[in-house]
């Protein structure tokens, strides 16, 4: 499943030792293997071999320029959400041509970039916005390729923040009112109408919302196929992972999310159910994984600074924190924390949490952790997917270093941010600056300390 295993009592990444790493590159640090990336890259790829498909990697789940090469490098296209993703596959050597574009609010401006870099399609969340997108492209003389990303009102079972697909959500057009939007659509010229598209949530761990949803569209694309012509339809993303591996000891057996407990998702599970349904259609199938591809290839590695005792709890105070990886603060979601040297002896119910102001910076509660001590390091797994992405400079916490490993190879693809870089684009209105004093260079800037 992934590729963060213990050797001689030491946790790798690959072939190579963690605690190297952290010497090397210092703490907190995101690590993550080439090998986990293009092993779930390729199972998913071979297990839909039965289809004419293209995968879109979401690029909102790690848009690190070296995980972004490789897995252009692999064939892969991308589904991007902003003019800031797509100039970073532009960076990264990917092909604009292998873009969807989603988002309930792109700019004018996004769209034109969009358009002049003949992205593959625009996905529409809106009639507003089909109308926006034909009037940029009347305006630059082209036509603009796009689908309608469709609402197919099935719950998706996830957690209420990241599921997408019910009309309770703000995204796509609701399914009965699609046909409608593809006849006015088709009276304007400049729009080709090349798709359709869905998706309904993220970490999806079972595969019925995913049928009950294809169910639901074939048949309307069969449909809008037949009357417009167009040739793809996607399915979006949102295939769950595995976030409880156990590889921590101690751990309940029911806890295990193994595809033998029915808790988890294989690539072969999620192709043979959709695959007999999809294979009707005379359609590209375009999928947008995120999550399965780079969430296990990525660990947060982070240094106990404190253990500390209160007459409730053992808190260890680590160096990582809430603006390094917000998904157990934001979501209550669980990552597996283990040592990154093994240790004996027996477990003890642990608060793992960051030096920040926030009774919310916290990684795990009450969870079974060997005795650690200052200076031992831990390792955050399943942290590759919405991990560094969604980092910030809150607390002016500079953001972390990332490295790329390949067997024994092993890259620095993100230096560790200058603090001084935190608030270079900040500056002084010059009535806090006194009459008298001298600014040196003339610029509106604040000396830095
Ligand atoms: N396609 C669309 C249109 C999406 O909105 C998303 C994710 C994906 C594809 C990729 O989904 P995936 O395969 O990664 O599940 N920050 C949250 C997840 C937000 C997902 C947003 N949309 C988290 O940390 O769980």
């Amino acid at each position: 499943m992934h590729d963060f295993r213990y050797s001689g009592g030491q946790l790798h990444c690959e072939q190579v030792p963690i605690q190297s790493l952290v010497e090397q590159f210092g703490t907190p640090l995101y690590v993550y293997s080439s090998h986990t990336l293009t092993d779930h890259f390729q199972k998913l790829d071979q297990a839909l071999a039965p289809l004419d498909h293209l995968i879109c990697f979401a690029v909102k789940a790690n848009s690190n320029l070296a995980v972004l090469r490789t897995l252009a490098q692999l064939g892969s296209g991308f589904d991007i959400v902003s003019e800031g993703e797509l100039r970073r596959i532009i960076a990264a050597g990917g092909d604009p041509r292998k873009c969807v574009f989603a988002g309930v609010g792109k700019t004018e401006r996004e769209i034109e970039f969009a358009l002049r870099h003949d992205i593959y399609s625009i996905n529409v969340e809106s009639e507003p916005e089909l109308l926006r997108i034909h009037q940029i492209a009347k305006r630059i003389g082209k036509v603009a390729p796009v689908a309608v990303r469709v609402n197919p009102n099935v719950d998706a079972h996830t957690h209420a923040k990241i599921t997408t697909g019910t009309y309770e959500n703000k995204f796509g057009i609701a399914i009965e009112q699609i046909e409608g939007v593809y006849a006015r659509a088709s009276k304007l010229k400049h729009l080709r109408l090349r798709g359709l598209q869905m998706h309904i949530g993220s970490q999806l761990t079972e595969v019925k919302p995913f049928r009950l949803a294809v169910e639901k569209v074939v048949p309307l694309a069969q449909k809008l196929h037949a009357r417009h012509g167009f040739d793809f339809l996607s399915i979006g993303g949102g295939i769950g992972i595995v976030y409880r591996e156990a590889l921590a000891s101690g751990l309940p057996r029911w806890w295990k999310e193994t595809p033998e407990a029915g808790r988890i998702l294989t690539p072969t599970t999620y192709a043979n159910t959709l695959i007999p349904i999809l294979r009707t259609l005379p359609l590209k199938v375009l999928l947008e994984p995120g999550r399965f591809i780079v969430g296990n290839a990525g660990a947060l590695i982070t240094r106990v600074e404190f253990v500390k005792r209160t007459g409730k709890k053992n808190f260890v105070i680590v160096d990582a924190a809430m603006n390094d990886l917000i998904r157990p603060a934001f979501y209550d979601a669980y990552h597996e924390i283990v040592p990154v040297k093994r240790k004996a002896g027996a477990s003890v119910a642990s608060d793992v949490v960051g030096p920040i102001c926030e009774s919310g910076d916290y990684f795990a509660k009450d969870r079974p952790l060997p005795k650690v001590g200052e200076g031992d390091h831990l390792a955050l797994l399943s942290a590759g997917a919405y991990g560094s992405v969604m980092a910030s400079n809150y607390n002016s916490r500079p953001l972390v270093a990332e490295v790329l490993i390949n067997g024994d190879l092993c890259a620095l693809v993100r230096e560790r941010q200058p603090i001084e870089d935190i608030w270079q684009h900040e500056s002084v209105p010059d009535w806090l600056i006194p009459k008298k004093a001298k600014r040196p260079t003339g610029k509106r800037r604040i000396a830095r300390p």
